[in-house]
């Protein structure tokens, strides 16, 4: 328990934090490193290099110490960023360390201003959030190693199948290599790739969106290929052109919080731009399998006809659905389409019932964009769920 001085010290300090918060995580990272290189075997260099992750370190760490007296208003922020962290392999013992040098950071950027009383009551602070944390992460790590086929940390699996979806989007089928069955997941959730790249000094992870229904066999990922010359490219470009059936990747079990439940009776529609069409598709394929009552509309955009994946599979799932619609939006000159453009309210009004829960995916501006559209033909928020591929760049403490 945190005295009332630590708390009210905390609090105090926290608009500071809010001010500096980012110079304080880039130097956190920066003596984090250099004291402990191994961990760059976790980390997401690219996230890293674009500055994001220290802006989703900062805001967490922000929105923590505004709540330090009722942390339960951020467990549904602690727990996406538990997913992550236990798809990753974050461990208990990380904690002491990043609390280490992050009070350091907040000393060094602060100078006289930290005082010993302050850094006391930061340190006890951190103590508390760590505890949230490595708590929900240990029940994770229990349910991934306990549920039927799971397993603990990263495990092989082998390529058997790679096939190319679109001029931009390939599918990895991904067997366990000890062959045993793969644990279920829910539809929207991803697993972690982990890969040593030959010339590369650390491992790099990525998380890809599971894009099948689930079966006990294999897991499916769909990666699009980015720029080679962007370091956010170098794991698809790597997958895309080293990696073929027979070839061995270290996968960690389903995770993340982002799902549909694919039993509810509601209208549901799922909204992708681009590769975001992944975790979309995998709800679609499973709500037919499973619940082919169920009105689903499915709409997705994508620049045009080349880079457009999973068109003969919406339209076979179409099909099993008793109520389904699937509409298509190309960003680029399609004559045989009224719709061709970007995906606005006045299109979306058209193809969605006003009562469903809708889920939506893909590049940042689409998303930005598609959910005021949603919000402006009257969908509460409060029905709307979507997922940035990369850190959340916000985290809601109400
Ligand atoms: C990701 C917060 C402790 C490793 C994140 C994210 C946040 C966060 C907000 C971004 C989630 C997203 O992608 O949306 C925190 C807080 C911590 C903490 C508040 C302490 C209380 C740790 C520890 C480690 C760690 C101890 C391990 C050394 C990571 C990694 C990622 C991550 C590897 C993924 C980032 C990437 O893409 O590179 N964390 N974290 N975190 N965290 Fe933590």
């Amino acid at each position: 328990m945190l005295s009332q001085k630590t708390i009210d010290i905390v609090k105090s300090t926290a608009p500071v934090l809010e001010v500096t918060g980012t110079e304080i995580t880039t130097r956190f990272y920066k003596m984090l490193f250099d004291a402990h290189p191994e961990l760059l075997n976790i980390f997401n260099h690219a996230n890293q290099q674009q500055g994001r992750q220290q802006t989703a370190l900062a805001n967490t760490v922000y929105a923590a110490a505004q709540n330090i007296d009722k942390l339960e208003a951020l467990l549904p922020a602690v727990k996406n960023i538990a997913h992550k962290h236990r798809s990753l392999g974050v461990k208990a013992e990380h904690y002491p360390i990043v609390g280490e040098f992050l009070l350091k950071a907040i000393k060094d950027v602060l100078k006289e201003d930290a005082t010993d009383e302050i850094l006391q009551a930061w340190g006890e602070a951190y103590g508390v959030i760590a505890n949230v944390f490595i708590s929900v992460e240990n029940d994770m790590y229990n349910e991934a190693e306990t549920k039927e086929g799971g397993w603990e940390d990263f495990k092989e699996f082998t390529i058997i199948k790679k096939v190319e979806e679109s001029a931009l989007i390939t599918s990895f089928y991904l067997q366990p290599k000890d062959q045993s069955i793969v644990s279920s997941y829910l539809p929207g959730q991803y697993i972690s790739i982990r890969v040593q790249i030959p010339g590369q000094e650390y491992t790099l992870n990525r998380q890809y969106s599971l894009s099948s229904a689930y079966t006990p066999e294999w897991y499916r990922i769909s990666v699009k290929r980015e720029a080679e010359h962007d370091p956010k490219g170098q794991v698809s470009t790597y997958l895309h052109d080293k990696i073929d059936v027979g070839d061995s990747l270290e996968v960690s079990a389903p995770a993340g919080d982002f799902y549909c439940d694919v039993n509810e009776p509601t209208p549901i529609a799922l909204i992708s731009g681009g590769v975001g069409v992944t975790p979309m598709y995998s709800m679609l394929a499973s709500i037919a399998d499973k619940n082919a009552a169920r009105p689903v509309t499915f709409i997705h955009a994508a620049r045009n006809k080349e880079v457009h994946a999973f068109a003969e599979e919406v339209t076979e799932n179409m099909s099993k659905l008793e109520n389904g619609k699937s509409y298509v939006v190309y960003e680029q000159d399609d004559a045989n389409s009224e719709l061709t453009g970007y995906l606005n309210a006045d299109k979306l009004e058209k193809m969605i019932d006003q009562n469903s829960v809708c889920y939506v995916c893909g590049p940042v501006a689409f998303m930005e964009s598609v959910i005021q559209s949603l919000v402006k033909i009257g969908i509460p928020t409060e029905r709307i769920n979507y997922e940035f591929f990369g850190p959340s760049l916000a985290i809601e403490t109400k």
